[in-house]
């Protein structure tokens, strides 16, 4: 077995550097946390073939005396050093790689130095990703399994080793500098994915049995829900029985939170506040609007409220696993000319409003007309493709859906742009947008939202 020793007293770069080069290149890595382990390290290793060091620890120049000491032990190592701060770094005798953290380029090296080929590295099983949220993460108390972060674009190298299977996750340094960074998801073997995805699930639904939580929290964890049901749904499209139990107790709690929240102001304030993703705000913000609509109409009922949250929240929850992929995307209709999206993501992206619309039918007790709604929800009336014009020929909850929708958007378009929402530009907008009759009455209704 390839042995390289590691001199690092980062213990995140440590277990990034040791998983990473076990999981590419079959290396086991011995950390020493100062250069007074190194002796023995070596002392027990003779068979080291690598060492790879910080430019300095303990304010010492740690590469020098490695150097040292491995000549006394009489070995003649390779090295590699981690920055510019050695007397050593960008010498002939060592590899200088940037303080950066670079998982490919360390992999790359290390591989080049030991000697093993990209054919190697290739026979080894790297097996296929699946997004897990961040924030579903940390309901685990332990890593359910081998946990992954993207760390490049393409190629073999894309996907490096975060988390090692049943490590502490309460409390997590790692997934704690993750969060800091901004890292929305992080990335588990597709195998696992059924698995942990029936284990969120129970998380989740303990959560929502909590009478404590705040709406905040409560927000937060309906969103995990939300996105435990689009992966279930992305690998079978069959409706299980965890899917109703879990869905309909999201449902209920957002209807709880909606009922609750005096402005749309303070809802706006708890989802920036989550970090919420684009797919779960305009989910819920939209059912917010679409709530007032219905209150003003002067067809309204409290039936045609509860349909619309329904079909609110599974219209585009075929979507939910590739905008987990790609969290910084943020509108469907411009999703399918995403650079990197598949032609199997192209399909479901066209056709996630008829997938949806097939998928409800077989809920029990779906609201009637459900199916229909969100078969409608960009506008065609087969739930195909979107609409370019907004035709009169669909149902008028379908119309409602996509007023509430547009302005849903409008207010995305604000935050994107850090402005506070304006009422009458937005208005102006949806007016422009949706010229025919009798959307412009539904338009109408949002005179009187308090935003
Ligand atoms: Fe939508
Ligand atoms: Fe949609």
């Amino acid at each position: 077995m390839t042995k390289a020793i590691l001199l690092s007293h980062h213990e995140l770069l440590n277990d990034l550097y040791s998983f990473n080069l076990k999981a590419f290149c079959d290396v086991d890595i011995i950390t020493c946390h100062k250069i007074d382990d190194l002796p023995q390290a070596l002392a027990d290793n003779p068979e080291v073939s690598l060492l790879i060091s910080l430019g300095q620890l303990d304010e010492q120049d740690a590469p020098v005396m490695a150097f040292k000491l491995a000549k006394e032990a009489g070995l003649a190592l390779p090295m590699i050093i981690i920055g510019d701060m050695s007397k050593l770094s960008h010498t002939k005798k060592v590899y200088t790689l940037p303080a950066n953290l670079n998982i490919p380029l360390f992999i790359k090296t290390c591989a080049k130095i030991l000697g093993i080929t990209a054919k190697d590295m290739a026979a080894k099983e790297v097996p296929e990703f699946y997004p897990i949220p961040l924030s579903m993460l940390r309901n685990f108390t332990k890593a359910p399994c081998d946990i992954y972060i993207k760390v490049g674009n393409e190629g073999p190298h894309e996907f490096s080793q975060a988390l090692q299977a049943s490590e502490e996750l309460k409390p997590n340094v790692k997934l704690d500098s993750y969060a800091a960074d901004g890292v929305l998801n992080l990335f588990i073997p597709s195998s696992m994915r059924l698995k942990i995805v029936n284990q969120a699930s129970e998380i989740v639904l303990d959560k929502l049995e909590d009478t404590t939580l705040t709406d905040q929290d409560r927000v937060a964890v309906v969103e995990q829900g939300y996105e435990v049901i689009g992966g279930m749904l992305g690998e079978n499209p069959k409706v299980t029985p965890e899917i109703v139990d879990l869905s309909k107790k999201c449902m209920e709690s957002v209807t709880e939170v909606l009922n609750s929240v005096p402005k749309l102001k303070h809802l706006l304030g708890m989802m920036l506040q989550n970090k919420t993703g684009h797919l779960y705000f305009h989910s819920v913000v939209g059912t917010y609007i679409s709530r007032h609509i219905i209150k003003e109409i002067s067809w309204g009922s409290e039936e045609h409220a509860e349909k619309l949250s329904f079909v609110f929240y599974f219209h585009d929850i075929f979507l939910a696993p590739i905008f987990a992929k790609y969290p910084h995307l943020h509108s469907e209709e411009n999703l399918v000319f995403q650079e990197g999206i598949s032609e199997k993501e192209k399909e479901i992206i066209i056709n996630h409003a008829r997938l949806a619309s097939e998928m409800v039918k077989n809920f029990p007790r779906c609201p009637m007309g459900a199916d229909a709604i969100i078969s409608q929800h960009h506008g065609t009336s087969n739930g195909m493709g979107f609409a370019l014009e907004y035709k009169d020929d669909i149902s008028p909850l379908a119309k409602v859906l996509i007023v509430s929708e547009a302005f849903t958007d409008e207010l995305i378009q604000f935050k994107n742009a850090g402005r506070k929402p304006d009422l009458e530009e937005i208005m102006g907008r949806l007016r422009e947008k949706f010229p025919k009759h009798t959307y412009k009455k539904i338009i109408n209704c949002l005179e009187t939202i308090r935003i």
